[in-house]
This record gives C-alpha cells, sequence and structure tokens, in this order.
C-alpha cells in the first residue's frame, strides 16, 4: 500500500512485513527516512531525519540559511552533484552551458494504476507512485517511479529522465534507483563467478569507501550478477537482517555499495556508467531499468523466498507458471556431428525412458561443421536434416516427443552469407580488425535493419515446424563497440540501445507466439538476470554439470533465482568441464532442483544407467510440481561445508523434498542429524529415493557385496556391472513435526569401512540422498 500524508509531507510504502519511508523536506528534497521491519507512522516525522545543529567544519551547507543542512550527511533518495553531496551521485548530467551541477526539489506526485514502461521487460505493477522532481534552472525533469509487491515484501523503483533544454544535454550517469541508510557493521553477499563457474557466494565486510562491481561485457555477465545483499555480520539463512537489490537489466551495470565517512552507507544499482555517454534532444528521456528491494529480519531464504515468489508472479509471463517438460538436449551427446538417424536413436531411447522434448543444439544449420562458420544463416543443413526442421520435428512428434530448436540470433560468422551479404550489420570498427569471441561477431542490434531481418527470419524458422522451444544462445562478449548505423554523437548510448533492440526482438516474439517455451542461453550462465527471465523463464544455468559444481553454482544462483528459472542437465561421465567422475545418481539429485533435463549419449548408455534415468525420470514426474514450484531453503551451505543440505517445501507446509549432498567420504565418520523446519504439525512419514549403485564401484569389495566370486576388472563383472541393480540403503521412518523440528531427522549412518546392509550409507565422494517427508492422512495414522 501506499500512503501520501499531506500533514507531514511524507510517503509510507507498506507491504507484509515492511515499510519504507520518504520525506519531502523544507528544502524540497526527498529524504529517505526508514526501510526495514512494518512500522506504524511516525508521531513527528522530523524527529527521526538526520539533521546536524551547526554547520560542521570542512562541510558545504546547501544555502547561507541552513547551516546544519548539508546533503552530504542526509540520507537521499536520488542524490546528484554539485550541491555538496560527496558521495557518489545517482546522477551526473553534463548541461547545455557545460556545467554539471544539478540540484532536483520535489515537484509533485501522483498515484497511477498498471503502470507499464514499453519495450522493456519490468514488474507487473498495480499500484505505482510517481514523484516529480525538477531542476528548474536548468530545465531537467526527473521523475521517481515506486512500486510496492505487498506479498513479496518488495518495493520496485526505477527513475525517468527528461530534458527541457533547446539544447542537448549528456548523461554521463544514471541510475536507477539508490538506497540510503546508517552502516552498522554490515556485510554484502555478492554473486561472483566466470564461465562453467557461474554465481559463486562472496562476501565483503563494508569499510569506509566503495565497494563497486560491474559489467563491461554488453551482457550482465557471469563475472558479477546484478544482485547484491547488505546484512547484518551476524545473518544467518534463517536469522539477521538483510536488505535484497537487484536490477531487472540484461547489459553492462554498474553496482555501489558506498560507506561515507559519516558512516552512511549508499547502495545503488543501474546501467553502467562507464563508456556511457547518454545524449537527450529536447523533450527526449531516457528510462532507467526496474531496480528491485527488498528487506527481511528473518535472513537470506527468507529474502530468496520473497525474490523467488516475485519474479514468477510479477516478472515470468504467466502462461509459463505450469509444470515445464523434461528434456533431452543432442550437445554433449553429439556436439556438431550428428545426422537424422543419430538423433532419432537418441530421441528413441529418451522417449522410453520417459523424457518428453528434445532440443536440437547447435549445428542444424548452414555448413555448419564445427564454431566457425555459419552463425547468421538459418536455413537447414541438407546433410544432417535431409527433409529440414520441419521433417525432424515431424519425426520427433511420431516418436512421442517434443520438438524444440537451438539458434543464436545476435550472432554472425565471418564465414557467412548473412555477413557477405551485410556486413556493415555486424559490430565492427571499419579499418580496424576485429576481435573475436568463439570466432564471432556480434549483430548491431541498435540498427533496425537488422532487429527487423531477425523478428522475419525467426518467425519464419519457429513457423516453419511444429515448435514448443527455443533455446536462445549467446555465446561471447562485447568487443569493437561500434554502430555503423549511429552517428558519432550517440556512440556512447551503443551498448544500452544494443539491450533495447534485443528487447524489441523478443518483445516481438514472445508475443507471436505466446505460448513456446524460450530457454536463455549464454555460454551457460553469462546472462542470467531478470530482464531476460521477463522474456524468457528458464536459464541454462552453466555448462558446468559435474555434481560438485552445480551445488556451489545452484546454491549461488538460489539466492535470487527461483527452482522454476533453473534449468539443469544430467550429462555423462566423466564431466566434459572438470573431468570428475560423480555418481549418476547424484549428477540427477542435484539437476531434479529446478527444471530437468538429460545431455548424453543415450543411444551408449548401459543397461544399468538405462534402469537408474528410468527411475529418476518417473520420480521428478512424481514431484515435479515440487521441485520446479516448491520453496527453495538452503539449510547447509556446501561452501562452508563437506555437507550441502537443501529443501523444497510445498505450499501447504505438509510435503517436503530434502537433499543430502556429501563432498567427500571421511573415515569413521560421526552421525548426521537433519533440522527440518517450516511444517504444519502433523505426523509425517519420510522415505529416501530408491537409489543403485554400480557394483564396479565397490572395486574389491565387490565380492562382499555380490552373493558370488568375481575377478575384479574381469569380463564378467564388467557384464555384471553394467546389469546388476546394486539397491542403496533404503530409509523409511516416521515423526512428527517437532520431532523433526526438534529432535531433528537422524539419517543412516554412513559406511565406516567395517560392513554394510541396508540400514548403512554407502557414500561415496560425491554422493547424495533424497528424502521425501509427507504428512500422513489422519485415518492412515489412526489404523
Ligand atoms: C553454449 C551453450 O551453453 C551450450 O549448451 C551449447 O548450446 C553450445 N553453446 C552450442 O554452441
Amino acid at each position: 500500500m501506499i500512503t501520501y500524508y499531506k500533514e507531514d509531507n511524507s510517503f509510507y510504502f507498506e507491504t507484509k512485513n515492511t515499510s519504507y519511508v520518504l520525506y519531502i523536506n523544507e528544502y524540497k528534497h526527498l529524504e529517505h527516512v526508514y526501510y526495514g521491519n512494518k512500522i506504524e507512522r511516525f508521531i513527528n516525522i522530523r524527529e527521526h531525519i538526520l539533521r546536524y545543529e551547526f554547520e560542521l567544519g570542512s562541510s558545504t551547507s546547501y544555502s547561507k540559511d541552513s547551516k546544519g543542512y548539508q546533503l552530504n550527511n542526509l540520507l537521499l533518495e536520488y542524490s546528484t552533484f554539485g550541491k555538496g553531496d560527496y558521495r557518489t551521485p545517482s546522477l551526473h548530467i553534463e548541461l547545455p552551458s557545460g556545467h554539471r551541477t544539478l540540484d532536483l526539489v520535489y515537484d509533485s506526485h501522483k498515484i497511477i494504476y498498471d503502470h507499464h514502461f514499453e519495450k522493456m521487460p519490468q514488474a507487473k505493477k498495480t499500484e505505482t507512485l510517481e514523484i516529480t522532481l525538477k531542476d528548474l534552472v536548468n530545465n531537467v525533469e526527473v521523475k521517481l517511479y515506486y512500486s510496492v509487491f505487498e506479498n513479496n515484501d518488495i518495493v520496485v523503483r526505477n527513475s525517468v529522465i527528461k530534458n527541457f533544454n533547446e539544447k542537448p544535454i549528456t548523461i554521463d550517469k544514471a541510475m536507477s534507483g539508490q538506497l540510503d541508510f546508517l552502516n552498522n557493521d554490515y556485510q554484502i553477499t555478492k554473486l561472483d563467478g566466470a564461465w562453467i563457474r557461474e554465481r559463486h557466494i562472496s562476501k565483503h565486510q563494508l569499510s569506509k569507501g566503495i565497494i563497486s562491481f560491474d559489467s563491461k561485457k554488453g551482457v550482465s555477465s557471469s563475472d558479477h550478477n546484478p544482485f547484491v545483499l547488505v546484512h547484518d555480520k551476524t545473518a544467518l539463512e534463517d536469522y539477521g537482517n538483510v536488505y535484497g537489490c537487484s536490477l531487472i537489466y540484461s547489459g553492462n551495470f554498474e553496482a555501489n555499495i558506498e560507506v561515507s565517512p559519516h558512516n552512511l552507507v549508499r547502495l545503488q544499482m543501474g546501467i553502467n556508467s562507464f563508456d556511457f555517454r547518454y545524449q537527450l534532444d529536447k523533450n527526449e528521456q531516457l528510462i532507467t531499468p526496474e531496480l528491485v528491494l527488498s528487506y527481511s529480519s528473518a535472513g537470506f531464504n527468507k529474502i530468496s523466498e520473497n525474490l523467488h515468489s516475485f519474479i514468477e508472479k510479477s516478472i515470468v509471463k504467466q502462461q509459463h507458471l505450469k509444470e515445464r517438460p523434461i528434456l533431452i538436449n543432442n550437445w554433449e551427446a553429439t556436439y556438431f556431428d550428428f545426422n537424422e538417424k543419430k538423433l532419432l536413436t537418441i530421441a528413441k531411447k529418451a522417449k522410453k525412458l520417459g523424457m518428453e522434448l528434445f532440443c536440437l543444439d547447435d549445428g542444424w544449420f548452414g555448413r555448419r561443421n564445427d564454431d566457425f562458420s555459419s552463425l547468421g544463416d538459418w536455413y537447414y543443413n541438407r546433410k544432417k536434416l535431409p527433409r529440414g526442421v520441419k521433417g525432424i520435428s515431424k519425426k520427433m512428434n511420431k516418436i512421442g516427443l517434443d520438438f524444440g530448436i537451438w539458434v543464436e540470433p545476435e550472432m554472425v560468422n565471418k564465414d557467412s552469407d548473412l555477413y557477405k551479404n551485410h556486413p556493415s550489420w555486424a559490430i565492427e570498427i571499419p579499418n580496424m580488425k576485429p576481435s573475436l569471441g568463439r570466432n564471432q561477431l556480434i549483430l548491431d542490434l541498435t540498427n533496425p535493419e537488422v532487429t527487423n531481418y531477425l523478428k522475419i527470419v525467426l518467425k519464419e524458422l519457429i513457423s516453419s515446424a511444429n515448435i514448443s522451444y527455443v533455446k536462445w544462445d549467446m555465446n561471447r562478449n562485447f568487443s569493437d563497440v561500434f554502430s555503423q548505423y549511429l552517428d558519432k554523437d550517440n556512440q556512447g548510448k551503443f551498448n544500452h540501445l544494443y539491450v533495447l533492440g534485443l528487447y524489441d526482438v523478443l518483445e516481438d516474439l514472445t508475443s507471436n507466439f505466446p505460448n513456446i517455451l524460450f530457454e536463455s542461453c549464454s555460454s551457460g550462465g553469462n546472462r542470467f538476470d531478470m530482464g531476460m527471465l521477463y522474456y524468457m523463464p528458464q536459464t541454462w544455468t552453466s555448462d558446468n554439470t559435474d555434481s560438485y559444481e552445480r551445488m556451489l553454482i545452484q546454491e549461488g544462483t538460489s539466492y535470487l533465482y527461483p527452482l522454476s528459472s533453473i534449468s539443469n542437465h544430467v550429462s555423462g561421465d566423466v564431466s566434459h568441464q572438470v573431468l570428475r567422475h560423480t555418481p549418476l545418481e547424484s549428477r540427477f539429485n542435484v539437476a531434479c532442483f529446478g527444471v530437468l533435463g538429460y545431455e548424453l549419449d543415450l543411444s551408449k548408455i548401459t543397461p544399468f544407467e538405462s534402469y537408474v534415468i528410468q527411475k529418476q525420470v518417473k520420480y521428478y514426474k512424481e514431484h515435479r510440481n515440487l521441485f520446479q514450484y516448491g520453496t527453495f531453503k538452503r539449510i547447509n551451505s556446501i561452501y562452508d561445508s563437506n555437507i550441502g543440505i537443501w529443501m523444497v517445501m510445498n505450499e501447504d507446509k505438509d510435503e517436503a523434498l530434502v537433499l543430502y549432498y556429501q563432498v567427500h567420504s571421511k573415515p569413521n565418520p560421526s552421525f548426521v542429524k537433519i533440522p527440518i523446519k517450516g511444517l504444519v504439525h502433523g505426523t509425517y512419514k519420510i522415505t529416501s529415493r530408491e537409489q543403485y549403485m554400480n557394483v564396479r564401484d565397490t572395486g574389491s569389495l565387490v565380492n562382499h557385496v555380490l552373493p558370488i566370486k568375481l575377478r575384479v576388472n574381469g569380463q564378467i563383472l564388467n557384464f555384471i556391472a553394467n546389469r546388476y541393480k546394486y539397491k542403496e540403503d533404503t530409509f523409511c521412518k516416521t515423526m512428527t513435526k517437532a520431532q523433526l523440528e526438534s529432535s531433528e531427522l537422524l539419517l543412516h549412518h554412513t559406511f565406516t569401512g567395517t560392513g554394510t546392509n541396508e540400514n548403512v550409507m554407502m557414500l561415496r565422494d560425491y554422493s547424495s540422498r533424497i528424502f521425501h517427508i509427507k504428512k500422513e492422512k489422519q485415518d492412515e495414522i489412526k489404523q
């Protein structure tokens, strides 16, 4: 709810558990008063703002009659440069005369409904507060927008900057918003990484000065996600004050967390000001991306829950909030080396194992047999697909699978018809040799000719066959940034206009094909952000499918992104990224927390693997809703220990799934108990997922495991290992909610080196278990 109290010039935003308070002060500046747990209206708001009685030494007072009023020591809603606030400003503009001082004061406000910015990803809003600030001397107007998402404890805000001067102004920096508050020895948590190790959790102590992170890569990038938490040093998953901040944007962004000499924190996020000069002619405006804020005094899990639910309810297109199909992808199975026969063999096996959708990955078009050619030529390769996309899609449908296709539309290879016909459509600087990424160039999406061409070609491709899924890839970062379409004065707009061009294409496609499931991908998770999720409800999380690396990646990703957006595949052994062997059951146990797929050559798997995969797919289908849409909680972080524990719970809080993942086997280990919190009262049955072990993994112990004696590494063992289904321990207990919370769930002890039976967990390195917890029906208990 948004309330304006005229008597004390204040605005209150109220959500279920939080309040956010603003105040228009005597100088008409917009001050930030409070953001935290829900409170009542202040009796006298002036008593709650920061004000020195006297001018501080070596400070700048705003005006001669306001000695104690120094902008540098206030909590402000949107700061500018030049009037004494020496912290990093949210807005920095060069005005027509060449000076850069701006003084924005309150002009008016209004409440608007169902507000929507054209051709931009954004939250679906109901009620929005629009506050107009003006610098009347310099003819600049800034509108601040605030929307409240009550049930998710979220406030969304952004800014729109407009020029009313006859001559152009140049924006050097325009943040979406800022949050000023008093420091309380806070720390920050952010998600850093690189290719195949995306979104790893990193923590830093705040101290005087600025922590700044950004992307200059043209995409939001895997270096740093556009996301940060500011929190108590002592905050834990279920304890402590946490402020969350994230951006609905897919391009270059910037995040600053500054602590001033007077210990005020300024948290700020927006389009990266580096390599950004945005000229506005008279009456032109710049709309900044939306910033998402959340607060909780109940720790990290609650902030994640707020953000997950917000993304699903207010960002993602609602027609996709349904169970997503289990996919088979041919990339790691074949790479570029495939023909129709090979694909169909994999598809038939996938169908047998219960999978639902075939994704034909890279290599089906032009002359693409490696990554040197053909990007841009979106017509099928006759050798690989003799009857085209239509032909293969029909055959897939006949097998009983839905059909999806991979594209990388933003790119072009020099070795392509598209480049030959339209060299000026590529991003490169005339007379300079361009630097390449994966042998390819990026198309200039600031040019409407290019975006219109892409719309036509992609619409043609998608309509040419029965396609129900599109994987949209993007495999390089920007270099040689220059547009042959834009004039000299507008080159500084390039990075942002590129992103808007991309959004324009995606808007067109997703509205023309509202029921096609689009999956975003950028060499895995190089563009995993809320901007892309607005158009495409799921993202290929990482090219790394090793189960241990995925524990790290998915735990980090879960800070902000919901399970329904996290796409995971079970791939073959050994991991193509880290050469590690991890059990097939663990590869599934980790991948099933989100949207599941498989990416291995199913035509070559053993009967043992077939049996195991079939069981996995069946289990996933039984619990799909919970795995994709349940409330996710981190119980034990794999970053801090040898054990990672996750839980996902249903909305009624009477059913949950728990993952227990061990990194390394420890000799003679202790017992393990897992605290299970948050269920409703009742009695619960806890069962482990039926898992199987390959007897070959028991090495020379095999003769103690199997009823017959065999030669280790012998052919007979090999033959048996590929077929014999050695069932791991089975777990079945009944406990009440209180017992699960207080006494905790006691697991079977792990193998101690002395013996094994059905009550011993044979956990190797990277082994794991899944436990299903379900409330028993009342009548069943009585019997
Ligand atoms: C990068 C993606 O992340 C992979 O899954 C695969 O689609 C390749 N590109 C294909 O070139």
